[in-house]
């Protein structure tokens, strides 16, 4: 736990609630989750629309893995915690993930996601279709090493 300074204080206090209000929670650059996988999204466009990279660090695929192409979007009309999705295009398997989530930022000021996802693996037969998607949730943060400690 950080020791609050006296200087921080007379500054929260001058800044009040409303200066904690205005930080926003950016969707662009790095991210990692709880399971150690990092991903980059690049800038977002006008449009809200964005691209990105995504390395996973579970798989139950037998390829190696590789960084695999992502498209999402996120809405516009609140820019202080925007909900999202993306597609990952997983470039070494031929399963398809879909996120949704939303861009927070918590109590400490530390921006944080909150997602959940659908898995889809390719099946050979109709038949195998009732067990062939997963689903799932994860938190990322901007920080690889202490995002634990705080989420
Ligand atoms: C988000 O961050 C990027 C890169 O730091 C910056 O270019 C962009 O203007 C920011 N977007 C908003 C909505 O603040
Ligand atoms: C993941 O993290 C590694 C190590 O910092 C970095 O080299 C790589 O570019 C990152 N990948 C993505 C998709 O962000
Ligand atoms: C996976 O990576 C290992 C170590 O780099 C390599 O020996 C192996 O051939 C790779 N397998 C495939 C299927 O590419
Ligand atoms: C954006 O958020 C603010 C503060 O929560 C709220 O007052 C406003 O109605 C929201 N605007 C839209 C378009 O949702
Ligand atoms: C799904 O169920 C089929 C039997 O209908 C089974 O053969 C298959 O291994 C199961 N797949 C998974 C991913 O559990
Ligand atoms: C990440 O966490 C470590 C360990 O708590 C801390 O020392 C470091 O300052 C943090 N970095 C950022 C960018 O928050």
């Amino acid at each position: 736990m950080v020791q609050a300074s006296p200087l921080l204080l007379a500054l929260f206090l001058a800044l009040g609630a409303h200066g904690l209000a205005v930080k926003k929670c950016n969707l662009t650059g790095q991210w990692w989750n709880d399971l150690g996988s990092n991903m980059t999204i690049d800038e977002v466009k006008k449009n809200g629309d964005f691209t990105g990279k995504y390395l996973t660090a579970v798989s139950g695929s037998t390829s190696n893995i590789t960084a695999s192409p992502m498209v999402g979007s996120q809405q516009l009309a609140n820019l202080s915690q925007p909900t999202f999705g993306f597609t990952v295009h997983w470039s070494f398997t031929d399963s398809i993930t879909v996120f949704t989530g939303q861009c927070f930022v918590d109590e400490y000021g530390k921006e944080v996601l909150k997602t959940m996802w659908l898995l889809r693996s390719r099946v050979e037969n109709i038949k195998n279709d009732w067990n062939a998607t997963l689903v799932g949730y994860n938190t990322f943060g901007r920080n690889k090493t202490s995002w634990i400690e705080d989420w």
